[in-house]
Parts: structure tokens; C-alpha cells; sequence
């Protein structure tokens, strides 16, 4: 699969990565560069770079880095073509037709359209006679149709072959269902439905696609829900039930709460901002989502104990991406969808109310270390204040931590000096926790090199001069031609760093060279080293004189030949390095 390279040109004309990042990122100007947090790792100094010359992007912290293609991969998950889709299509650019036959595109393209049929097959199932199980049961619950058809909800029936004989008229094959995860094989080879006898529900991405399924039973049966797994169309780290119609209620808030029931019931009192995080524990992913289209999350779990620790382990996740964080906490130990049905008329005015007055992320907290506290003791009122200055401290927020701070000095009948100064020894420690952090982060800098670049501990000086060299003819692509007469792409030592500079010496470049030009000959750790070669150079640059220094050391250079290396190499990269230490030895 190659796109031609008129396309590529193209597209990255119509594709400005800062343009793109900054609806991800919150960048900020620094000479012609950005930078931001970087929304690829947690972190609370910015070291997210963007790199207007030449298109790329590099994170210093975590080793991020590429082209547009590349960040539009990372961020929204998706593979190469897929990404070079996305950005057509933002575009408004056709993708040519030669470019798109690859197999995976392929395989997600069957997956996608066995997961509509079956979405369909379930839904008329629901609502033809073998479905009256299901339909009774959602009854049952208070569901009415017009709310079954909004969710496309379905019933998967008992028997066991009816989905997967359905899709094999349909055309598709054994393999295909199994890997759209709507079916299994039995010990004798045949395909059976995966979902029997239970309440489907679809997950429905961004885009429209049916990506997945939940099934809940209709009895007290375990497992209660069976979910589909990964599939090359699903990753559940990323997927949030209702986004699809949440991010179109335009509310710049978004209620997360635990389950389907609990998001469908919000959703019929009119709350249509609300979703789901699907069983699993919530992740960066879906709360990178969330934060593209709202400033504020309500998490709005179940108030039993499992779920007020969910609660507790979101909020730090949902603050890294900015997001304002509010916490409703349910009265009476239920769940939303229980409190919908213990109101039946007035349970929207209820639940307003309860999302109007709910506590910040803090507020959440203090409360919850409040309760852990008899405060008419000495003990447990030192106690109560020393977590809560702690738990201050940590929060990152000077501002709304004073205030509280003097609000606990006052309830607590202690002076707000002691209080003061407690909190600046834990905002001091944390800082320290930072800074180590980010030295540790520092260290593991070369991680991404070794891997795509595994020659260069061996030959370290080299390998750096090649990379110079890089860095100079990505700045100065007029020098390209003096460079190549100079030195040979033989004479490069390192097998990467070669065939980087024998792709750069092969392209047409006009003008300007960007790290889009490489992005169909790389992998994503390749493209990502080679930012990180030609950016990390960018505030220094180099001169003519101090790569006629670089030229002329790889001239001089004599090869270590390391003997697992040669074991690796291929007879050709064996031949090129006998000739090599051949010319060597004879002083050429
Ligand atoms: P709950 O047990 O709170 O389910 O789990 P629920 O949505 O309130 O369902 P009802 O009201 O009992 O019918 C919350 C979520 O956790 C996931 C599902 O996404 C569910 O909606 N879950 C739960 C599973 O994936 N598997 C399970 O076995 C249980
Ligand atoms: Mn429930």
C-alpha cells in the first residue's frame, strides 16, 4: 500500500498540525514553536512541543513524537490509513483509489458492517415475537419504545446459532464474526452466538459505528453483563456508552455515571450530557474524550462504596485533562436509574437540584475525610485537620487550597498560621515529587532511541554526528546536495540513521522538508526518534563549520562491529559491513 505522493503533499498543506493539536491541546506561542501538556502522558509542566517548520511534534517527557499523521494516530487511536483518512476527510480531500487496499482497513471495514447487521438483527429480534422475553424485561424496568429505538436496544435470543446463521447469509465468515467478537467457535469447530438470551445493548462511537455490545441478563444470573472484548474497531479503554448522543446536548458538561441502565435512565429525565465508562476503570482515553467536548464532569456514581472509590480514582484522571470536576453523590445508596424510578414525577427537578448544589472535587473530598474523623476528640480533630492540609497540599490548586485551608483553621478553632504552615511543608514536598519525576522521565529519554536505533550505545559519538547531520539538512535542505558529494550513505554507521539520510537524499524536496515526507517509510518509534533527532537540535542549531566537523568524523570513522549485532544483520547489511572493514584495513 502506497499513497502517491501528490496526495501527501496535498494533505499536508491542508493539514496544520498546530491547527489540529490545538483543538486536543491547550498550546501556547513560544516563537514560532507551541507548547502545551502534553495530552499523550500525565504531566504538570508543559513539555509538549510543536514544531512549526517542520510539522512535527515532541514530547521531552514521554518521547511522543511524529508528524500530523502520527498525533492524529496516537490521539484518536487509530492506524495509519485510518489517520490519513481522518485527515482527508477534515480536509475535504477524495483519497485516491489506489492507496486504501490494506488488510486491516479492511477487516475493521467487514467488522463494522457485521456489527451493524447484527445491532439490526437484535433489534427487530426485540421486537418480533422471539423477543418478548426481552422486551417483557425492559418493560418491566419502566423502558417505553421510543427509548428502546433511541438506544437501539435488542435481544439476543436463546437458541444459540440465530446471529451467527443470520450473518453467514449475510456473507460473512466464520472468522470474521470471531474477530467482530458476536460469535465463538465450539470444540468442534462450529460458531455459536456469544450474546443468548440477553438485553443488547450497542456502543456506538463518535462516528456513528456500531463498535461494540453490552448484554445484560434477565435474571440474577452471573455474569450480569457480558461486553464485547477488544476487537481491532473497540478498544473498551477508550469507549464511552452514549458519547454519541451526549456530545451532541452542547452543554460543556458532561454527567459520568457507572452504568447503561443509569445513562438511559438520565437520558429519559432529559439529561442527554450523560454517559458511561462501561464496567472498566476509567481511563486517560475517555477522559481525553470527555474533555473535547465539555469543561465540567459530574462523575455521578453508584454512592455504595465500590462506587465512591470509582469516584475517587476518576477525579485525578479527569483533573489532568483539565476538566472542572464535580461529584453528585445519590441520596439513599442508589443508583440514577433507581432515584428516577423512586420519583416518577419529579425526579428531573430532583436530580437538577442534586447536579446544581454538587460539591467540587475538593469539597468531595474534604467530606469524605471529614466522616473518617470524631472531631470532639483532641485526636481525631488533629487527625482531621493533618489529612485534610495534606490532601490540600497535594491539589495543585494554591488558590482554592488557602480558602479551605482558613475555612478548616475556623471550624477547628486553631490559628491559620499553623494550619499555613503545615500545608506549605506538603506543597513542598510535592514540588520535590515533581521535580524528581521529571528528572526520572529525563533518564528514560533514550529509551525510544535504543529501541529504534540499536547500534547507538555501541557507537555514540557517530551515531550523534549522523544525527547532526540530520538535524542540519532538515533545517537546510539546500545543502543536501553538498552534504551527499561529501559523504556517502555508505559511510553512515548506524542502520537507522542510514536509511534516514538515504530516504532524505531520495526525496524531491521543495522548499521546505516537514516529517510528513517520511511518515509511509517509517513506524511510528521510528518517526518519533526522528523528531526527537531533528527537534532536540532545534534551539542550537548547527552551522556549516560544526557539520564539516561531523562529516568529517564519520569519514574517519572506524566500525565496532558488536558480535550479537552481526548475528542480526541481514547478508546484505554482513556483505556492506565486510566491504567496509575491508577498505578500512587497507587505510582507504
Ligand atoms: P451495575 O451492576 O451498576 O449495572 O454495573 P447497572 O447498569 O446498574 O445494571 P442494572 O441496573 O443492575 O441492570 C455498572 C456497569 O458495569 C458494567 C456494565 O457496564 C454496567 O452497566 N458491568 C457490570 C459489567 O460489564 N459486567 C458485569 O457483570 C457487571
Ligand atoms: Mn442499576
Amino acid at each position: 500500500m502506497a499513497l502517491p505522493d501528490y496526495f501527501l503533499q496535498e494533505l499536508k498543506m491542508r493539514s496544520d498540525l498546530p491547527d489540529i493539536a490545538s483543538s486536543y491541546v491547550n498550546l501556547k506561542r513560544k516563537g514560532k514553536n507551541m507548547v502545551g501538556l502534553c495530552p499523550f502522558h500525565n504531566e504538570k509542566t508543559p513539555s509538549f512541543n510543536i514544531y512549526t517548520d517542520n510539522g512535527s511534534f515532541y514530547c521531552f517527557g514521554c518521547q511522543a513524537g511524529g508528524d500530523v499523521i502520527t498525533f492524529v494516530m496516537k490521539i484518536e487511536n487509530l492506524d495509519y490509513m485510518e489517520a490519513v483518512r481522518f485527515l482527508a476527510q477534515r480536509a475535504g480531500l477524495n483519497l485516491p483509489e489506489d492507496g486504501i487496499d490494506d488488510g486491516l482497513s479492511k477487516l475493521r471495514t467487514r467488522i463494522l458492517e457485521i456489527n451493524r447487521a447484527t445491532a439490526r438483527f437484535f433489534h427487530e429480534t426485540l421486537l418480533s415475537t422471539d423477543g418478548k422475553p426481552g422486551l417483557d424485561y425492559l418493560k418491566n424496568r419502566g423502558m417505553d419504545s421510543k427509548t428502546i429505538r433511541r438506544f437501539g436496544i435488542g435481544y439476543a435470543p436463546e437458541g444459540g446459532f440465530a446471529l451467527v446463521n443470520h450473518l453467514k447469509n449475510l456473507g460473512y465468515t466464520k472468522d470474521e464474526m470471531t474477530q467482530a467478537n458476536v460469535s465463538g467457535i465450539s470444540r468442534n469447530g462450529n460458531s455459536y452466538d456469544r450474546f443468548r438470551g440477553r438485553v443488547m445493548f450497542p456502543i456506538i462511537d463518535l462516528r456513528g459505528n456500531v463498535i461494540a455490545f453490552g448484554g445484560r441478563i434477565l435474571t440474577d444470573e452471573k455474569p450480569k453483563y457480558i461486553n464485547t472484548s477488544d476487537t481491532p474497531v473497540y478498544h473498551k479503554s477508550s469507549g464511552l456508552f452514549a458519547m454519541n448522543i451526549a456530545k451532541n446536548a452542547n452543554k460543556r458538561q458532561i454527567i459520568l455515571a457507572e452504568g447503561y441502565m443509569d445513562v438511559i435512565a438520565l437520558h429519559r429525565a432529559g439529561f442527554t450530557n450523560a454517559v458511561a465508562s462501561l464496567g472498566t476503570s476509567f481511563t486517560g482515553e475517555q477522559a481525553r474524550v470527555i474533555a473535547k467536548y465539555a469543561d465540567e464532569a459530574v462523575i455521578c456514581y453508584d454512592s455504595d462504596e465500590a462506587g465512591q472509590r470509582a469516584a475517587m480514582r476518576a477525579i485525578p484522571i479527569l483533573k489532568a485533562t483539565g476538566l472542572k470536576i464535580r461529584v453528585l453523590a445519590v441520596p439513599g445508596n442508589k443508583d440514577p436509574d433507581e432515584f428516577m424510578k423512586s420519583y416518577p414525577n419529579d425526579g428531573m427537578l430532583r436530580f437538577q437540584k442534586l447536579l446544581d448544589t454538587a460539591p467540587n472535587d475538593i469539597e468531595y473530598k474534604l467530606t469524605k475525610i471529614r466522616i473518617k474523623y470524631d472531631t470532639e476528640t483532641v485526636e481525631g480533630k488533629s487527625g482531621f485537620i493533618e489529612e485534610a492540609i495534606d490532601m490540600l497540599g497535594k491539589s495543585g490548586d494554591i488558590m482554592k487550597a488557602e480558602i479551605y485551608a482558613k475555612q478548616i483553621a475556623q471550624t477547628m478553632e486553631v490559628s491559620f498560621e499553623s494550619v499555613k504552615q503545615l500545608m506549605e511543608q506538603t506543597e513542598k514536598k510535592e514540588e520535590n515529587s515533581k521535580r524528581r519525576e521529571e528528572r526520572k522521565k529525563l533518564n528514560q529519554m533514550s529509551a525510544n532511541t535504543s529501541i529504534v536505533n540499536t547500534e547507538k550505545r555501541q557507537n555514540y559519538k557517530i551515531a550523534n554526528a549522523e544525527e547532526g547531520i540530520l538535524a542540519y539538512l532538515f533545517k537546510n535542505p539546500d545543502e543536501i546536495q553538498y552534504v551527499a558529494a561529501k559523504i556517502p550513505s555508505e559511510k553512515f554507521v548506524t542502520a537507522y540513521n542510514r536509511r534516514v539520510y538515504k530516504l532524505l537524499l531520495g526525496k524531491t524536496i521543495q522548499n521546505e522538508i516537514s516529517l510528513m515526507d517520511f511518515s509511509q517509510d517509517l513506524t511510528t518509534n521510528e518517526m518519533a526518534e526522528l523528531s526527537r533527532i531533528v527537534n532536540s537540535r532545534s534551539e542550537v542549531p548547527s552551522t556549516r563549520e560544526d557539520v564539516q566537523t561531523m562529516i568529517e568524523m564519520l569519514q574517519n570513522a572506524k566500525l565496532h562491529v558488536n558480535p550479537q549485532q552481526a548475528k542480526d544483520m541481514s547478508k546484505e547489511e554482513l556483505a556492506e559491513m565486510m566491504k567496509r572493514l575491508k577498505k578500512e584495513k587497507l587505510g582507504e
